[in-house]
């Protein structure tokens, strides 16, 4: 596939290239009821420099959310800001965007890569939160055998945590291969949040744990003011819509900018029936 069908292909995914499309797309979202998160597109930075350039693109992000008055925070991946170079470097850039968003009172969320970051990552969190930054927080994967143990001991921190089911591919020595296993660790993390009381977002389009998630929640009367439920732009935008109008929280996670073909390659790679959608896209 060249460069220009895959950019062509990925609009589907991406909110554009520049900060001025995506706030305009969730300036759309908000209209329709629905937060975002948003990233600035950019991951295994091999430069010291780029590293420092994706810093400052979110601290301008930031800015830019603030300045247009949209309902949203920010996800970046800690080797955006060059984790795998050197992790004192990136805690410091990494502290740069969370310390900027703090004095405009606004969050940000770390990512979670694939498995030789995952300590690293929840070593920042928790420095930073011991800094003062309680505006931080990150995401506990369901395949990894880990994050039962990570739950209970971010819950116990107050670490807000994102929830997925895990996006890289990962050997079975730590990680879950199957569906069923994945969804079962799933849901055993939306009990131990729900039953805890610790805010927590949920980020899946499966129907299965949505369903679980509203019913487990009604049955036991825990308000939609302790979730969020969070989806992928492109993906299940009207499921995202109805949740809003049923009166759930709902965050739709904006990527733009020019670092594209990694985001895009995961989204295809979970889910085949994703090429369709792409597919019909470049025909129409
Ligand atoms: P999955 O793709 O497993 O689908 C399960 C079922 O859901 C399907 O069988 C179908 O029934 C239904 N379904 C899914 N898509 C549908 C569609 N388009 N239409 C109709 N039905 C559909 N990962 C990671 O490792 N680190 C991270 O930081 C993040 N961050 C993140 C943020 C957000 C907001 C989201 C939504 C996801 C992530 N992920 C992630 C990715 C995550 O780990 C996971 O790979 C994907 O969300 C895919 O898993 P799902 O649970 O969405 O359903």
């Amino acid at each position: 596939m060249t460069v220009k069908y895959g950019k062509r292909l990925s609009s589907r995914f991406i909110a554009g290239r520049r900060l001025h499309d995506a706030l305009e797309q969730v300036r759309a979202l908000n209209d329709k009821g629905i937060m975002a998160t948003l990233d600035h597109l950019g991951e295994g930075v091999k430069f010291a420099s780029e590293a420092a350039g994706y810093r400052d693109a979110y601290i301008k992000l930031l800015d830019g959310i603030a300045e247009q008055g949209v309902d949203a925070n920010v996800s970046l991946k800690p080797t955006q800001m060059g984790l795998a170079l050197d992790a004192e470097a990136s805690l410091a850039n990494i502290r740069a965007v969370v310390r900027h968003a703090a004095d405009l009172g606004n969050f940000v969320r770390l990512d979670m890569e694939d498995s030789p970051f995952t300590e690293a990552t929840y070593s920042i969190v928790r420095r930073l939160r011991e800094e003062g930054l309680n505006n931080v927080g990150t995401v506990l994967q369901a395949y990894l055998h880990r994050s039962a143990l990570d739950a209970k001991l971010c819950v116990e921190d107050g670490i807000p945590l994102r929830l997925v089911k895990g996006a890289y591919k990962e050997p079975p020595s730590i990680a879950y291969q199957r569906h069923t296993e994945i969804a079962e660790q799933f849901k055993r993390l939306i009990r131990l949040h729900l039953d805890h009381g610790s805010y927590v977002a949920i980020a899946t389009h499966d129907d299965a744990i949505i369903g679980y998630v509203k019913k487990y929640a009604s049955e036991r009367g825990i308000p939609t003011s302790r979730f969020e439920f969070q989806m992928l732009y492109g993906l299940r935008m009207k499921e995202q819509a109805k949740l809003a109008r049923e009166g759930y929280r709902v965050r739709c996670y904006v990527p733009y900018g020019e670092m594209w073909y990694p985001y895009y390659t995961r989204r295809l790679a979970e889910k085949p029936a994703n090429l369709w959608l792409v597919l019909r896209n470049l025909v129409r």
